[in-house]
């Protein structure tokens, strides 16, 4: 089942044009399949093949096989994604080179677990889990921040995680 939330987000922007969404470690396609429904332009990246079979093929989506955290240039263009989406997905080390993806006036939707999360189930390790207001701290100098929540979901299960929206603009 998609990120309920993921949805809400995207179905508040106004899209009368062809948008093009990057989906930033896209799995098994849950959240970039129905958006890709819309008048939506995916792009799918995530480094197993297998699970972008699934919908490799799919009309709008174009799915990229690849290792996002080796040091080999990411095949992304810069400054062409009107949206990203980022679920349960985190690699700190190359986390910013986010920004440089959106357009201006683009939105990034970031959710993933954070710390307390543990105590529920997976993932425990701390390198995947992020601190207090740690969405905040990466992108909202250089972002807009739009909203922010850090605490229990209980969505399929319980789990505790961040969800932060941001948009691309002046500050
Ligand atoms: C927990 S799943 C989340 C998938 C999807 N975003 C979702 O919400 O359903 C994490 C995904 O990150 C991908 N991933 C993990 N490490 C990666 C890496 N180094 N490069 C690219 N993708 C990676 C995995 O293959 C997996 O599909």
């Amino acid at each position: 089942m998609q990120s309920k939330w993921i949805l809400d987000q995207i179905n508040t922007l106004k899209i009368e044009k062809k948008i093009n969404l990057l989906d930033f470690a896209s799995g098994n396609g849950r959240n970039c399949i129905p958006l890709s429904k819309k008048n939506i332009m995916v792009t799918a990246i995530d480094r197993d093949q297998e699970k972008l079979n699934k919908y490799k093929n799919f009309k709008n989506i174009n799915s990229i096989c690849f290792d996002l955290e080796t040091s080999v240039e990411w095949p992304l263009t810069k400054e062409y994604y009107d949206v990203i989406i980022v679920v349960n997905y985190l690699y700190r080390p190359k986390i910013k080179k986010l920004i440089n993806l959106l357009k201006k006036d683009g939105f990034l939707f970031y959710e993933t677990f954070s710390l307390g999360n543990e105590k529920y189930g997976s993932p425990k390790n701390p390198k995947f889990l992020l601190k207090d207001r740690e969405l905040i701290e990466i992108f909202g100098e250089f972002l807009l921040p739009l909203s922010f929540y850090d605490g229990q979901m209980n969505d399929e299960k319980i789990a505790i995680k961040q969800r932060a929206s941001f948009k691309k603009g002046v500050l």
